[in-house]
């Protein structure tokens, strides 16, 4: 089956080598060269994934018979809408239950409508009298959030980037001023603290099928500290739990996901391909921080590489409806670490060599997966984004990281990496962090 491809990086190149191991042929478009997905195309072609028409031309060109869309800003901009349209059915959502993701707002309106739980309270807001206001009387620590897209970089916190009332005003003038991800509009939600976790799920309109749990780590720099970025890196479990989740916790997190499928459905936006959904636990419990209308990056490596059943079987399923509720995959833990240009999440070093020795890599046992870069004469060159993800799966998470480490010897450059991800000492950080939440439940 010819399937294509939509972006060009470490996610993407997990969900080409899925694909591969299912005997597809696979199309691909993305913006760098991305020698990974390159290497497991029969074509690829270098576009800007968010000039759908010129994507759907290329598409059509080749006789493609089934889409995935791997980054948000594609999906935002119709491209599955224009894709089906052309007779090409698509893992992703539409345009309107895209915005799950391209709309803060409209996530959490959703949610309070349908008084789904793990809801936080938020307000809306478009001028500045109003945010004076409204926190004149909340008088709790709030999050400031832009409605629309902003590469993970908009939402800025109290207690932490912003210090008090006086900063979040000032934020919040910013983003209506410069209309900060693509509106003068804003949400205002309350602070929630607590370890958060990915849930990520295969949807059909109808269905959600599960996949084991994630924790990314959004910090640029070890110890949770620094700068937040796309994610550094991310590990998960045999179990499908966390070392810190439990599975009335896990089946907690299903279940919001899937009342919030029931909900879109009988709203008619049925939601249909993967729906990833950020947790956080606190002392008030389980709550959805962000909804995402993709595979999570890093995540898809932590599940791409453990899954049993087949790829495209499970794809083709998404787009005829028929989605098998169950998902097997095999009981490993897995260790991802992202490999970054200096400088991420400030100012990166662009355009600058990365040395590897695949072969060297390959026999560790560890995956390799190629982000941002661009190849060029052979050589790997960093972009803005991060470079290069490299995965250990094993039986146990301190194998697994093990396994990844082994493999970051084999790379060098101006590039860093986050040491401490899947650690026992960083492990041990988050159950102990969970039982103080816990027991602060308790009190
Ligand atoms: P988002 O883009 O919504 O995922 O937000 C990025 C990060 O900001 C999340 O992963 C959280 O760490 C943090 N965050 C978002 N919303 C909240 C909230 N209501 N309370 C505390 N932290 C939050
Ligand atoms: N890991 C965060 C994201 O994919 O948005």
């Amino acid at each position: 089956m010819k399937v294509l491809n939509v972006g060009g990086g470490a996610r993407e190149h997990s969900i080409v080598e899925a694909l591969s191991k299912s005997g597809a042929e696979i199309y691909s478009v993305m913006k760098n060269k991305n020698p990974g997905i390159a290497k497991a195309s029969k074509d690829y072609v270098l576009m800007d994934e968010c000039e759908i028409e010129k994507v759907a031309e290329w598409a059509i060109s080749k006789g493609v018979e089934l889409a995935i869309i791997g980054p948000e800003s594609p999906l935002g901009e119709g491209i599955v809408d224009l894709l089906e349209s052309k007779g090409i059915p698509c893992v992703g959502p539409s345009k309107a239950a895209a915005q799950i993701e391209i709309s803060k707002e409209y996530a959490r309106d959703l949610m309070k409508r349908n008084n789904i739980p793990g809801y936080v309270e938020h307000r809306a807001f478009d001028n500045l009298e109003d945010i004076r206001q409204f926190l004149e009387e909340f008088g709790r620590d709030v999050v400031v959030k832009p409605i629309g897209l902003t590469g993970g970089k908009g939402v800025k916190i109290m207690g932490e980037q912003l210090k008090d009332y006086d900063d979040v005003l000032a934020y919040c003038s910013e983003i209506l001023e410069n209309e900060i991800g693509g509106q003068s509009r804003l949400i205002i939600e309350e602070r929630c603290i607590g370890e958060e976790f990915t849930l990520q799920a295969f949807c059909d309109g109808k269905t959600l099928a599960p996949m084991p749990a994630v924790q990314d780590h959004k910090r640029a720099y070890e110890g949770d500290e620094g700068p937040n970025t796309g994610g550094m890196g991310s590990y998960s479990e045999s179990n499908w739990l966390l070392p810190f989740l439990t599975k009335e916790e896990y089946d907690q997190a299903v279940d919001i996901m899937k009342q919030t499928i029931e909900a879109m459905a009988a709203e008619g936006t049925p939601y249909k391909g993967v729906l990833y959904g950020q947790f956080m636990l606190t002392a008030d419990g389980l709550k959805l921080i962000e909804y995402n209308a993709r595979f999570g990056d890093p995540e898809s490596m932590n599940v791409l590489p453990t899954l049993q059943d087949d790829f495209l079987t499970i794809c083709k399923g998404i787009v005829d409806g028929n989605l098998s509720a169950a998902i097997t995959f095999d009981p490993k833990a897995t260790v991802c670490k992202y490999v970054v240009p200096i400088g991420y999440g400030v100012k990166s070093l662009v355009g600058e060599k990365i040395y590897l020795d695949e072969g060297a890599i390959k026999k560790t046992g560890a995956e390799l997966y190629y982000a941002s870069v661009n190849e060029e004469g052979g050589q790997i060159y960093t972009t803005s984004s991060r470079s290069l993800g490299i995965v250990g799966v094993a039986n146990t998470i301190s194998e697994a990281e093990f396994i990844s480490e082994e493999a970051l010897r084999y790379i060098s450059g101006k590039a860093y990496m986050r040491h401490d991800i899947g650690k026992p000492e960083s492990i041990r950080r988050k159950i102990e962090r969970m039982e103080e939440i816990r027991g602060s439940r308790s009190a």
